[in-house]
């Protein structure tokens, strides 16, 4: 149950366990949060076990009630399996099985693996064999794991395209979505590659791939401290991990240099030569991790002259991209399993990219599955939405774009030092943004009623726009959109009322007109009754005649100031939420890693 409890953020929509115990496989499982499950076991507790599956759910076929959580027991009772992923095939699936007799209990795709493997043990297989034997028929994503009443020292999972890891304890093994579940019993993990078989029991585990051939998992030790995946006294994980932001970026800026103060990113096993040759740079992500590389296309651009595209991962692949072997593919992903972006990994690579991965989950598919990774060191990040892993993947983006200058000798080694010597001192200025944030929080308490909001920004702070508005939508639930401020005049001025809360990212004074355009813009907004709230460099008395609020942040260059304008905004819409009383860590409708297309 600890183990679930840190697992929920994945998906919160049911939960269920299932244990080989005296011969016989027992199981409980309830719609909605882990709490319900809890209340079944209490009042129906089951028997002592040393064997068993456990799942939360993240609904995607079948609605979440008791019957479509896992695990799903197969017909003849003898199997339990629970399922992370989706089976595209499952329908033709599910209609072989129901002509051979099976009466489905649930609406979900998973029960057809667990009826598939349930018919192949009772056929004589084992259970290991079984699973190879269905995870070969099973299009889609998935891990699998599964338990037979008649072999109750060992359990067996499958993976494909979804995440699976191995802790190995003393005395005791563990098999996982991610560490979480058990750093608390063991550290050492072993990362599950693609399309493999491991078979677990109490001192032992064994990995094949589907032809059962011998194939092996990836150890290595897991370093996240136990506090790390608690909340050290916030009301929020998402509160805590804003706090945690100064260390994170500093965590991700570390060790960057080697000994003649030439960037090195060790993870990238692409060629300098190679990355020579490359003729376009194409960013791949979703969401929050999406307006990253918005962020980054103004640095890459600026500092490597590349022409540098940021696409929407669900779209990239259906919109025949064009893609060549001297396109370089940067995908950003703090979970590492988003599916959207994985298939879109999978497309670059089809069309022979390269794919550089930038990720915070260490072993994840997206890495696993692209030529280099730049691993953001964000720590687990829970809350749903991204708030480090957002800070730290701008900061790993503008190493990435600070190495592609060095390789290709668009910046001097003193330039780049320069920008990496002001990025270093970044950290402490988002901690100087940390320690003014009651204003914020005032602000947040004073606007929670409000419908309405608009976020306005410029150049790199356009996609700080986006990402206000986007905290704001998704766990305050209420109405948010980010636009260009030089946009408002094409049409959303109309939105603008009496009170209307217009937050607007003022840029550093001294980059030719962009600040004074942005001046203009609020004074526009102003005039048509907005509740101006401005960002805007401490010092800069230029927009105080227009802003009701000024939120001042320490100097930043131009292009690094994002990483001290989100937070405020990360701030307002935290706060706005649980003053709303919202379930700000798991908001509803969400999952933390959305492994489904
Ligand atoms: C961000 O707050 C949201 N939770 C969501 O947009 C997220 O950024 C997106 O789903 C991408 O997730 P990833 O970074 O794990 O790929």
């Amino acid at each position: 149950m600890d183990a679930l409890r840190r697992m929920e953020y994945r998906g919160y929509d049911s939960a269920g366990i299932a244990l080989v115990s005296e011969d016989a496989l027992v199981s409980a499982k309830k719609a909605g949060k882990l709490a319900n499950l809890e209340a079944e076991l209490e009042a129906s507790p089951l028997p002592a076990s040393h064997l068993g599956i456990g799942h939360t759910r993240w609904a995607t076929h079948g609605a979440p009630t008791d019957t479509n959580a896992h695990p799903h027991l197969s017909a003849s009772g003898r199997v339990a399996l629970i399922h992370n992923g989706i089976i595209e095939n499952f329908a033709s699936l599910r209609a072989e099985l129901e002509t051979g007799g099976v009466r489905f209990r649930s609406e979900t795709d998973s029960e057809v693996a667990a009826q598939l493997v349930g018919r192949a043990v009772d056929e004589g297989l084992s259970l290991a064999d079984a699973m190879r034997a269905v995870a070969g028929r099973l299009e889609g994503t998935f891990t699998l794991v599964a338990i037979d009443v008649q072999t109750p020292d060992t359990l067996v999972a499958a993976r494909r395209n979804s995440p699976l890891v191995v802790g190995v304890g003393v005395g005791e093994m563990f098999v996982a979505s991610d560490v979480s579940a058990f750093i608390e019993h063991t550290r050492d993990a072993i990362e599950m590659g693609q399309d493999v078989i491991v078979e677990v029991a109490a001192d032992r585990y064994r990995v094949t791939d589907f032809d059962g051939g011998e194939a092996h998992g990836k150890p290595y030790h897991v370093d996240w401290d136990l506090s790390a995946a608690e909340k050290g006294g916030y009301d929020w994980f998402m509160r805590k991990e804003i706090y945690e932001q100064p260390r994170a970026v500093a965590e991700t800026l570390l060790g960057r240099f080697d000994a003649d103060r030439r960037l090195t990113l060790d993870e990238i096993r692409i060629s300098e030569s190679e990355l020579r040759t490359i003729d376009k740079i194409v960013i791949v992500a979703c969401g929050t991790a999406f307006y990253a590389g918005l962020v980054a296309k103004y640095a890459i651009e600026h500092w490597t002259r590349v022409p540098c595209e940021v696409e929407i991962a669900s779209e990239f692949r259906y919109r025949d991209p064009i893609i060549t072997p001297h396109t370089l593919v940067v995908t950003i992903s703090q979970s590492g399993e988003t599916a959207d972006t994985l298939m879109a990994v999978r497309h670059a690579r089809e069309q022979g990219a390269k794919v550089i991965a930038i990720c915070n989950t260490n072993g994840s598919t997206i890495p696993r599955e692209s030529d280099a990774v730049l691993y953001t060191h964000a720590g687990p990040e829970i809350g749903v939405a991204s708030t480090k892993g957002f800070l730290t993947q701008v900061a790993a983006c503008y190493l990435l774009g600070l190495y592609l200058a060095q390789v290709r000798g668009t910046k001097y080694g003193d330039e780049i030092a320069a920008v990496m010597a002001e990025l270093e001192s970044m950290p402490a200025k988002i901690q100087q943004v940390l320690d003014r944030t009651d204003e914020v929080v005032a602000l947040a308490r004073e606007l929670a009623d409000r419908p309405s909001f608009l976020f306005l920004g410029r150049h790199v702070g356009y996609p700080i726009a986006l990402e206000g508005a986007l905290k704001l939508k998704e766990i305050a639930y209420l109405h948010a959109e980010g636009f260009p401020a030089g946009e408002l005049k094409h049409g959303p001025i109309a939105l603008v009322d009496e009170g209307i809360p217009v937050f607007v990212v003022v840029p550093p004074r001294g980059r030719d007109q962009l600040h004074d355009k942005v001046i203009s813009n609020i004074q526009e907004v102003r005039a048509r009754g907005a509740y101006t709230v401005v960002l805007v460099e401490e010092g800069d008395d230029e927009v105080a005649p227009y802003a009701d609020v000024r939120i001042e942040l320490p100097h930043a260059s131009t292009l690094l100031q994002p990483l001290l304008a989100a937070v405020p905004l990360q701030i307002f819409a935290c706060e706005v939420a649980t003053v709303l009383g919202h379930d700000v860590d798991q908001p509803r409708n969400l999952a933390k890693s959305v492994t489904v297309e």
